[in-house]
C-alpha cells in the first residue's frame, strides 16, 4: 500500500510564520513537522510515498527528504501551484496510483501515536470502492470535521458536517483517510465549496451517503498542528521523540 501526504496550503491560521516557509515544515520538538508523518506511515509499513507540498520551500523538501532514503521510505513529490483544497492535492496524486491500489492519505498537520497497521488492515477487509476514516474523541468538535452517526446502527455514520456551528457528537474526522482509486471519480464529481476549494468532507460525504463509509477511533494522543495552539501543544508533547 502507498502513502500520500498532502503538506501544500497557506497555512494562514499561522501567520506569520507560513509567510516564511511551508508549515508542515515547522520545527514540531526536534524535528521538521513533516518527519512525523513519515514516521507513523513508514511504521505501518507503507514506504512508498507520495507527498504533495506547495511551491513554497519546494526546495527545501527536496533538500531535506531527497529521495527518501534517509527515512526508509521512498518519496515522489508534487507541488500545489494553488491552494485549491485538499481534495485537488490529493487529486495530483492520481497518476502515481495504479488502477485499483489502495492507498492512506495523511493531511501533514495531524500528528498522532497510534500505530496505524491495524486501521490499515481492516480497510484491506473492506470491499473495492469504500473507504475508511479515522475519528478522535475532541473537546471542540466545531474546529473540525464532524460525524453524524446512524442513532439505530452506530457504526454507521451517516454524514460529515465541516466546522459544524452545533456538533452532532464529540468526534472530528481526523486527517487520515483510506481510499483506492474510486476517491479520483468523487474527487471529480464534486464542485467547489462557498470558499471555492474541493473539500475532503465532500468527497468522504460521497462515501457516506451510500454507505461506503468505515471508521476506527484514534485510541492515543492525536493534535493538528495547525494553529498556535496546538503547534505548540505538539511540540510539548512530541518533545523527547527522536525518528
Ligand atoms: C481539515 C478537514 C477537516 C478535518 C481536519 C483534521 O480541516 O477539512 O474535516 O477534521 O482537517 O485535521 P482544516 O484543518 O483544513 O481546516
Amino acid at each position: 500500500m502507498k502513502g500520500i501526504i498532502l503538506a501544500g496550503g497557506t497555512g494562514s491560521r499561522l501567520y506569520p510564520l507560513t509567510k516564511l516557509i511551508n508549515k508542515h515544515l515547522l520545527p514540531v520538538g526536534k524535528h521538521p513537522m513533516i518527519c512525523y508523518g513519515i514516521e507513523r506511515l513508514r511504521a505501518a509499513g507503507i514506504r512508498e510515498l507520495f507527498i504533495v507540498t506547495s511551491k513554497m520551500s519546494a526546495g527545501l523538501y527536496a533538500e531535506y527528504i531527497g529521495s527518501g532514503k534517509a527515512f526508509g521510505v521512498k518519496v515522489t513529490f508534487a507541488v500545489q501551484e494553488e491552494a485549491g483544497g485538499i481534495a485537488q492535492a490529493l487529486s495530483l496524486a492520481e497518476p502515481y496510483i495504479v488502477p485499483g491500489e489502495r492507498f492512506v492519505v495523511l493531511l501533514g498537520d495531524n500528528l498522532f501515536q497510534d500505530d496505524l497497521l491495524a486501521y490499515v488492515s481492516a480497510f484491506e477487509e473492506q470491499p473495492s470502492g469504500e473507504a475508511r476514516v479515522l475519528l478522535k474523541r475532541v473537546h471542540d468538535p466545531r474546529r473540525y470535521g464532524v460525524p453524524v452517526f446512524d442513532p439505530e446502527r452506530r457504526e454507521r455514520i451517516l454524514y460529515i458536517e465541516e466546522k459544524p456551528k452545533q456538533p452532532q457528537s464529540n468526534y472530528c474526522v481526523t486527517g487520515i483517510y483510506m481510499y483506492d482509486t474510486e476517491v479520483f471519480r468523487h474527487i471529480a464529481e464534486i464542485a467547489p465549496s462557498a470558499r471555492g476549494e474541493l473539500e475532503i468532507t465532500d468527497v468522504n460525504n460521497a462515501y457516506a451517503h451510500s454507505g461506503k463509509l468505515k471508521y476506527d477511533i484514534l485510541q492515543r494522543w492525536w493534535t493538528d498542528a495547525g494553529t498556535f495552539d496546538s503547534l505548540q501543544e505538539a511540540a510539548v508533547k512530541l518533545w523527547g521523540v527522536q525518528l
